[in-house]
């Protein structure tokens, strides 16, 4: 069975995603996690981030590896490297490079053979896997969004301006969106789920009983 979950930046996505995987007993894909990793190779071989050939040629000859909730670029550990803010701004090459994109699609395709998967990015349910058994698209306003994130940043230690915040999400939900190649789109037979409100608990016992609902 494969499950996805696309959305906007912030919209806690990824540690819902990976709980919900975890309680079902089923693999989980963070595909932002390869966008993220492709640029974060991009950056360390010194290669020019605004030359599409040159990314496509990075993403195509690096190995990621996203075994045990560790990301590897070539068996180097990047997990944290690749959430700092330098690299989330670089992602965006990856991201609107239809060439990286053809071939991460194809990993994740791949990854999603015979085995029950929840995949979270924000073309999952749209060009990934068209035919998923049970599509989602979680959102929560920006600034709630924005909230949790400060929020996130202080439990690390680290203080961030609540409008600074919004303004950055806002451009990059602007990006996302507006890109040519997998643009950020609710999948016409996605459920929406809007998270305002709500804990992570409540929003993973939600999920779980919309894929028990399908399985
Ligand atoms: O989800 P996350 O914030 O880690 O994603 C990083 C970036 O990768 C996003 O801003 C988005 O542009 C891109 N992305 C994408 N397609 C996906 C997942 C992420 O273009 N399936």
């Amino acid at each position: 069975m494969i499950v996805t979950i696309d959305g906007p930046a912030g919209a806690g996505k990824s540690s819902i995603s990976r709980q919900v995987a975890e309680q079902l007993g089923f693999e989980f894909l963070d595909t932002g996690a390869m966008y993220r990793a492709v640029a974060w190779a991009v950056i360390r071989q010194g290669r020019d981030l605004t030359d599409d050939s040159s990314v496509a040629d990075v993403a195509q000859n690096i190995c990621i590896d996203l075994a045990g909730g560790r990301v590897l670029v070539d068996g180097s550990d990047a997990t944290d490297d690749i959430r700092s803010p330098e690299v989330t701004q670089a992602t965006r090459y990856a991201a609107a490079n239809t060439a990286v994109r053809m071939h991460l699609v194809q990993l994740q395709q791949q990854f999603g053979r015979e085995k029950d998967l929840v995949t979270e990015g924000r073309d999952q349910g749209t060009v990934v896997f068209p035919h998923a058994e049970c599509k989602v698209y979680l959102t929560a306003s920006p600034e709630e969004r924005a909230r949790r994130r400060v929020a996130d940043l202080a439990s690390r230690g680290v203080t961030a301006d609540f409008d600074d915040i919004l303004t950055q999400q806002n451009r990059r939900d602007k990006e996302d969106s507006s890109r040519t190649v997998g643009p950020l789109r609710k999948a016409s037979d996605a459920i929406e789920l809007s998270t305002d409100g709500m804990t992570p608990e409540e929003v993973i016992q939600r999920l779980i009983g919309i894929i028990e609902q399908r399985r």
